[in-house]
């Protein structure tokens, strides 16, 4: 399966920390945002990734990720020259998907929990193991369910209406920023209209799915942790729970080099070669010391 990774938008609820550069790339405790998302594809399995940003950006994308060989991927990279909302990743992403089952990850979200490797791996074999496998998606319950999507679901959990931002939310269910989708999916982003805020919505083409009886949805229980790391508010509370489980563990979130490694994206001596190049710091001496001693 190809990834998709969504990482343009006008960061302007970020004002001003994005005025020079992308929200994607502002720290999120000791590692850029963008690393976090890509490695949640990284732990699905996912290593055919497009990332997506402003044109303007797009070399500084380049020279944090680069071609992703260092990790064992293949990145390439596309342009968005107007955030024209979500199911644009699917428009701009086409010849890349190719028609061809994809999962879409938005570069402001961040996920941590127990089983989080089994869980995406599992939804990435389902999604690719047929051409009508259909779509699944994640909720996660919040506080403030009127600035997500929300999926209402039924007793047996499946889901029976989702709706975008609403003012009169009908649960607590936040629609997540992870996707995964069968080859379906770029006809249904095609179809997609713009919304009252002038965006294609992502919401959307799970509705398609969902009329189309195709839309599965699994709930991240209180014992997951998922960031939206697009607030003031969010960036901090990210990197104040990062620093937190990092400090305590001895372990790392969303470490490039250690996943690809542990993946077996790439051989013990690539994870060598990439540690050599980095310079003199706590995440070289990180890497030094998981190679030795996990
Ligand atoms: O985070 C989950 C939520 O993400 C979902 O619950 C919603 O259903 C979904 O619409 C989305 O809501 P947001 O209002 O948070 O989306 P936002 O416009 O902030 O965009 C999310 C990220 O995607 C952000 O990092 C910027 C980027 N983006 C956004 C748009 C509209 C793009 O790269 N291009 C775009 O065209």
């Amino acid at each position: 399966m190809k990834g998709i990774l969504l990482a343009g938008g006008s960061g302007s609820r970020l004002w001003p920390l994005t005025q020079v550069v992308s929200k994607n790339l502002l720290p999120v405790y000791d590692k850029p945002m963008v690393y976090y998302p890509l490695s949640t594809l990284m732990l699905a399995g996912i290593r055919e990734i497009l990332v997506i940003t402003r044109p303007e950006e797009q070399a500084l994308f380049r020279r944090v990720l680069g071609d992703g060989g260092q990790f064992g991927l293949r990145l390439s990279y596309a342009a968005q020259a107007e955030p024209r909302g979500l199911a644009d990743a699917f428009l701009i992403g086409a010849a890349f998907v190719a028609g061809g089952p994809a999962a879409l990850i938005l570069g402001d979200n961040i996920f941590y929990g127990d089983g989080l490797i089994t869980l995406l791996a599992a939804t990435r074999e389902r999604i690719e193991s047929a051409p009508d496998a259909g779509a699944s998606i994640f909720s996660y319950t919040v506080r403030d369910p009127g600035r997500y999507g929300i999926v209402e679901l039924d007793a047996a959990g499946h889901p029976v209406g989702i709706e975008e931002k609403p003012a009169r939310p009908k649960s607590r269910n936040a629609v997540v920023g992870l996707y995964f989708y069968d080859g379906r999916v770029t006809d249904y982003a095609r179809a997609v209209r713009p919304s009252a805020r002038g965006e294609i919505e992502i919401t959307d083409i799970n509705r398609a799915y969902l009329e189309a009886g195709a839309l599965s949805v699994t709930r991240f229980g209180r014992g997951y942790a998922w960031f939206d790391a697009g607030t003031p508010e969010s960036l901090i509370q990210a990197g104040a729970f990062l620093q937190a489980v990092e400090e305590r563990q001895g372990l790392k979130v969303g470490c490039l080099e250690e996943i690809a490694w542990r993946q077996g994206f790439i051989t013990t001596a690539q994870f060598d070669a990439a540690r050599a190049r980095l310079p003199d710091s706590a995440y070289a001496r990180y890497l030094a010391e998981i190679r030795d001693n996990f």
